[in-house]
């Protein structure tokens, strides 16, 4: 088995992790008090939490710029590659992601950044790989985003065939492609054992899923029920199969909100989703992410704008335990191998997750017990 000492490739059926503690608000665009602070304390408290309840991964977003409103949701937020090399040298289980756009850095010095997180981690470092959608960050680089995404996704495969050829190479190598010309280029050393780290991508279009076939262990997608989410699955595992001949894990990403009785978990799901959204930073993130030029119903517009509030428009797991668990089990039963999970508190919230819902997977047979 390819590194057994990486939580991602254990042997438990669906995954768990942890998604965005590094920005904050993490992915709840809500005024409450009690939102998130992405400081290094509470990432530190985290990561050590999510190591003793046994959670298999962190995946930070990667963000340059807020999306404003009252919170400036997101604007602070921990670089992600300093992050996960923070967090992997005080932890000990967990695999700690970084999460890369391929336009914001050269291949080389990308390449020799992991392999050095790899190397501190004793191997449980993973990477995310972007190649671009949010135009305000790419002008603060100075950069254009390439209109089309055959484009984005090029010069993507050519900067993630470049940090491959410069940990698999053992010669100085030189390279003539469409967007890097590089003489005599190597990477020292090499990640742990001279396998390749877990790779994800969660490219959303075509071309994104088509990438991850070709190069990744995991796609991230999005659903909005389980049933178009076991059409997804069952579609991007085939292209895998059939165009690349490899075999693909397909996560999701949620919401948490879980209390003793599924009425406080709705009633505080409004509190901050609704009476509290941070309604500027959600019409910001829903323009910016293109969901208003789709001309929805205005009804739907309504439901999305506080699923946006909620959780950055992910799915919602909101209820009582036995309802948290029962829909983790239908997200298992369409096929996903693991999902991302985000709380408006994480610190606050994870505790009492991991008391009842974990042992409720457990029992469902889709996690052995620590
Ligand atoms: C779980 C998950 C993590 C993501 N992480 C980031 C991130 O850190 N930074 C970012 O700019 N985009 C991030 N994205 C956006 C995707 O990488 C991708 O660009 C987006 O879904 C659009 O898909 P496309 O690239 O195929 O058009 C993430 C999406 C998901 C679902």
């Amino acid at each position: 088995m390819r590194r057994p000492y990486n939580a991602m490739f254990n042997r438990n059926r669906f995954k768990l992790g942890l998604f965005s503690p590094n920005c904050a608000g993490g992915m709840a665009i809500t005024t409450v008090p009690e939102r998130w602070q992405a400081s290094w304390q509470n990432n530190l408290a985290l990561a050590k939490l999510a190591d003793d309840v046994g959670l298999e991964f962190l995946l930070p977003i990667a963000r340059w710029t807020g999306y404003g409103g009252a919170t400036d949701f997101q604007g602070d937020s921990l670089e992600t590659i300093t992050w996960a090399a923070g967090l992997l040298a005080q932890t000990s289980r967990v695999s700690v992601f970084a999460t890369a756009h391929t336009a914001f850095s050269h291949p080389l010095m990308a390449a020799k950044q992991f392999a050095t997180v790899d190397h501190l981690s004793g191997g449980r470092f993973g990477l995310n790989i972007v190649c671009g959608w949010n135009q305000p960050e790419y002008e603060m680089f100075g950069l254009a985003l390439a209109e089309d995404h055959d484009t984005r996704y090029r010069y993507g495969q050519e900067w993630w065939d470049i940090i491959r050829r410069a940990w698999q190479s053992e010669q100085d190598f030189d390279w003539h492609g469409e967007f890097f010309k590089l003489h005599a280029a190597r990477c020292t050393p090499k990640p742990l054992d001279g396998s390749l780290p877990p790779l994800m991508n969660a490219g959303s279009s075509a071309q994104g899923q088509g990438f991850a076939a070709q190069n990744c262990d995991f796609l991230f997608t999005v659903i909005i029920d389980t049933a178009s989410g076991a059409e997804t699955v069952r579609q991007v595992q085939a292209m895998a199969r059939e165009r690349f001949q490899r075999e693909l894990g397909v996560f999701t990403t949620c919401y948490v909100v879980c209390r003793a009785t599924q009425r406080e978990a709705e009633e505080y799901h409004h509190h901050y989703a609704v009476d509290h959204a941070d309604t500027a930073a959600v019409e910001r993130l829903m323009s910016l992410m293109g969901m208003h030029a789709h001309s929805f119903p205005r009804d739907m517009i309504g439901a999305l704008r506080t699923q946006f509030a909620a959780g950055h428009g992910v799915y919602p797991l909101v209820g009582d335990a036995d309802t948290v668990a029962r829909r983790i089990i239908e997200i298992a039963e369409a096929g996903f191998a693991g999902a991302s999970l985000a709380f408006v508190n994480y610190l606050d919230e994870l505790p009492y997750f991991a008391a009842e819902v974990i042992p409720r997977l457990e029992r469902a047979g889709l996690r052995l017990p620590l």
